[in-house]
């Protein structure tokens, strides 16, 4: 066969005695996925082709042939009249081919010194890169709701569960408070995980490296990255990156899904906490009265997708020999399928927060529920003098006794708390009321609306 009369001629093709099969074709080819990293592609391709004219590698005439050709790409691209080709396998060899067409001689000059091994890994950097600052915007946006919602709520009291009992009365911001932390925390781990994706693996080409004067902190600097990878074997083969991000997001997206546990049990008549905005609902087709939180059903099962992807690529790289193997062509979809997860959720999360109608009425009768305040009559009478262990088993008898009457601990009488814990005073029922409760823990990282007041404030300024 000549080189180049057929359209399934391959950019390797000289070794081989015959065409690839059609079924390898179809089974090896990635560009049905990887198109998406197409512009990350040409501005890696950009940054390298400027470098291979600063080295003197290439001429400046085909440096020009090259800027005007996969500028057109580009707007074919945008244009959505690039023919993506399976027989050319993957994103960069049917770039690389738009290029020779467009382009001739210098469009063949483009892949000196470099290889597909390292432009992958650099276009997979630069995509996520660019994924991190969204996912870092959209998480901002979110616990910015948060904060709306918990100044709200700063005073509004609901029973805090610990092994889903009613334990202790809590200010619904303080709550709303600890997914915040949650959220920081996330950030904080895209944040650094952002560190390490941002190396530029070019230059390591193969794996060895190449015999041409390339010069990568120019590349690196052309295209942001904070520096290269230091290792040329490891540049082309590792993936702890990609991993490291679905790891974040599969953290993220467990809290989301926590979060969203708690919102399907809060609407839940028994609870009646909260009533989520129609248009955030869905219907049954058959039971007509039905109201359903399928957005926050979907968050909590899609956390199973991310947390899945998360295995996936674990696996992928657990038995593979240094350096590139075919394998890592495994890594896009697992990604690209965690980036996109994640963003939706973050984003419908945030929306879903903004419609929430919170039932204060609701939430308080159940904090008067499940003798709450119980923690709060043993600590009224420490101050007392008494001493915790003893407190704690007077009290315990009180709640036996409250609980034979069919009352709350709340609702005795002096009289029978003092048959209990004989130093109780009339000033003990202002320990016992849910607000009583609440104010009176007002040390940092507590429920107090004081407290949640000040932390909202600490918190907006730490968002910036
Ligand atoms: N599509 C390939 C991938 O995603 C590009 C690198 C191919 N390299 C190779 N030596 N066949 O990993």
């Amino acid at each position: 066969m000549a080189a180049n009369d057929n359209n399934r001629e391959h950019l390797w093709s000289g070794r081989f005695g015959e065409p690839v099969a059609d079924l390898v074709q179809r089974f090896t080819a990635s560009i049905a996925f990887d198109q998406r990293l197409a512009e990350f592609d040409i501005e890696g391709s950009l940054a390298h082709a400027r470098m291979l004219l600063a080295a003197g590698i290439i001429e400046r005439a085909d440096l020009a042939a090259i800027e005007k050709g996969l500028a057109q790409i580009r707007a074919e691209i945008r244009a959505g009249t690039l023919p993506w080709a399976l027989e050319h396998e993957d994103v960069h060899f049917n770039i690389e081919r738009r290029l020779t067409e467009l382009a001739g001689e210098p469009g063949k000059r483009l892949h000196t010194a470099r290889s597909r091994n390292d432009q992958v890994a650099t276009d997979v950097r630069l995509y996520l890169r660019a994924a991190i600052d969204h996912v870092l915007a959209l998480v901002k946006a979110l616990q910015k709701q948060l904060l709306d919602l918990a100044e709200e709520h700063a005073e509004t009291v609901m029973p805090g569960y610990t092994h889903m009992q009613p334990a202790q009365p809590v200010t619904f911001g303080h709550h709303l408070l600890a997914y915040f932390e949650m959220l920081a925390r996330d950030a904080q781990r895209f944040a650094e995980c952002r560190r390490r994706v941002n190396k530029l693996p070019l230059g390591a080409a193969a794996l060895a490296g190449t015999s041409l004067p390339i010069d990568r902190l120019l590349v690196a600097k052309e295209l942001g990255f904070d520096g290269v990878c230091e290792n040329s074997i490891d540049a082309v083969s590792d993936r702890d990156f990609a991993i490291e991000f679905c790891a974040a997001a599969a953290l993220a997206m467990t809290h989301l899904s926590r979060f969203c546990e708690e919102i399907i049990l809060w609407m839940n008549p028994r609870f009646g906490f909260i009533e989520l905005a129609d248009r955030f609902c869905t219907g049954s087709s058959i039971m007509p009265q039905k109201k359903n939180p399928d957005v926050a059903e979907l968050v909590r099962g899609k956390t199973g997708r991310v947390n899945g992807h998360l295995v996936a690529l674990l696996t992928l790289m657990k038995g593979q020999p240094l350096a590139y193997n075919r394998d890592n062509q495994e890594d896009k979809e697992p990604l690209f399928d965690t980036v996109d997860t994640l963003m939706a959720s973050l984003g419908v999360f945030r929306e879903m927060l903004s419609g929430v109608k919170v039932n204060r009425e609701c939430m308080a009768a159940a904090a008067r529920q499940g003798h709450t305040t119980a923690t709060d009559l043993a600590e009224y009478l420490v101050r007392k003098g008494v001493a915790f262990r003893e407190a704690h088993e007077a009290v315990a008898q009180a709640v036996r006794f409250a609980e034979s009457r069919g009352c709350e601990l709340a609702e005795l009488k002096l009289a029978d708390l003092q048959r209990f814990c004989p130093v109780t005073g009339k000033d003990v029922f202002a320990a016992l009321t849910l607000d009583g409760s609440v104010k009176s823990r007002a040390h940092i990282g507590a429920t107090a609306p004081a407290r949640v007041k000040a932390a909202v404030a600490k918190a907006r300024k730490s968002l910036g």
